[in-house]
């Protein structure tokens, strides 16, 4: 169970199950004592000029992204866990990695890469003149090479469950992990559009299981959970569900209302969210079937039947 007994305060206090601070990350994290944190997940803005961002130079931007990585690196206890999503920023028609425009940042500032996490997701917008983006991607960084990582919360199910030793000493006994295998570095978890049942008016909050899955594997119960750019609060709702304690901020009072609400919910037991490991939704029924089906078909036929008369 977590340390705390408030469950919500303004300002970081070692009582309170969550700080929900409303200002800049930076001011958060000045509040946090030096190795608080045992992980840091969050999604800083892209430079897209979305509504709650000011575009600005891409140097600029890496100016602003390097203060916030160097002031994680002071939070973050030593055997503790750094883990960026990012995704594109768009300049004119091309495409700039923000992972790759940070990494040198994160080796700067004292960071090594355990794992590039593929976020593979199903929808987003059609493009035309490149092929549509469907994933984005997590960095997971630490601080040392002595770091808190728990595979058996997050294993996922056998693909071959009833496989058997072919030879050796184990010959013939079941040789997968009972309690399921190792979840990989492509995650295909649903993004929080129209119909997830997390969806808020975010634009681009994160699915709660996302963050299940850093929290469980990278943390232990009662442990300190930060997010400096934390938008209607997901990582903190992963991390109370789970018994960690979480610190985030958010410079939007929109969406600190709604993540207080959101935490309320979460804390008792009723917010709704889509369960980590459901199998992703395949299209059943009218909409799945393909209407030009039987006419091409049709086509095929009638084209193969005058080539055999031929
Ligand atoms: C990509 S969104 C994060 C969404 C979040 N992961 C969630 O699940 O809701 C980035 C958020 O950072 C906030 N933000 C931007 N600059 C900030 C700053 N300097 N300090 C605190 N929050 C900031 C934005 O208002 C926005 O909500």
């Amino acid at each position: 169970m977590p340390r705390g007994k408030r469950l919500i305060t303004p300002l970081y206090a070692d009582d309170s199950r969550v700080t929900l601070f409303r200002g800049d990350r930076l001011q958060l994290l000045r509040q946090l004592p030096e190795r608080s944190a045992r992980l840091i997940v969050t999604s800083p803005p892209y430079n897209l000029g979305k509504s709650y961002e000011k575009r600005s130079t891409l140097e600029e931007y890496e100016q602003e992204q390097r203060l916030t990585i160097e002031a994680c690196a002071r939070v973050l206890a030593d055997d503790g866990s750094l883990c960026y999503q990012l995704g594109n920023h768009v300049r004119g028609s091309e495409l700039v990695p923000l992972d790759s425009l940070l990494y040198p940042v994160f080796l700067e500032s004292g960071f090594r890469l355990r794992n590039r996490i593929v976020w593979r997701f199903g929808h987003g917008l059609n493009a035309s003149r490149r092929f549509s983006c469907r994933h984005e991607t997590v960095l997971w960084y630490t601080k040392s090479d002595a770091y808190v990582f728990n595979l058996d919360p997050v294993r996922v199910p056998q693909r071959y469950p009833g496989k058997v030793a072919y030879k050796g000493p184990r010959k013939g006994q079941y040789s997968s992990n009972p309690l399921g295998k190792n979840p990989g570095d492509v995650w295909d978890i649903p993004n929080v559009k129209a119909n997830h049942p997390e969806k808020t008016l975010h634009p681009c909050q994160f699915p709660v299981e996302l963050v299940e899955r850093l929290v469980l594997s990278m943390t232990n119960e009662g442990d300190l959970v930060v997010d400096p750019y934390a938008g209607v609060g997901t990582t903190a709702i992963a991390a109370l569900l789970h018994n960690r304690r979480a610190a985030i901020s958010e410079r939007d009072a929109v969406y600190v209302g709604i993540a207080r609400q959101r935490l309320e919910l979460a804390a008792s037991g009723r917010l709704p969210t889509r369960p980590m490991g459901r199998p992703i939704h395949e299209p059943q029924g009218k909409l799945a079937r393909n209407p030009f089906a039987a006419a091409a078909k049709g086509a095929e036929d009638s084209m193969e039947r005058r080539f055999t008369r031929a």
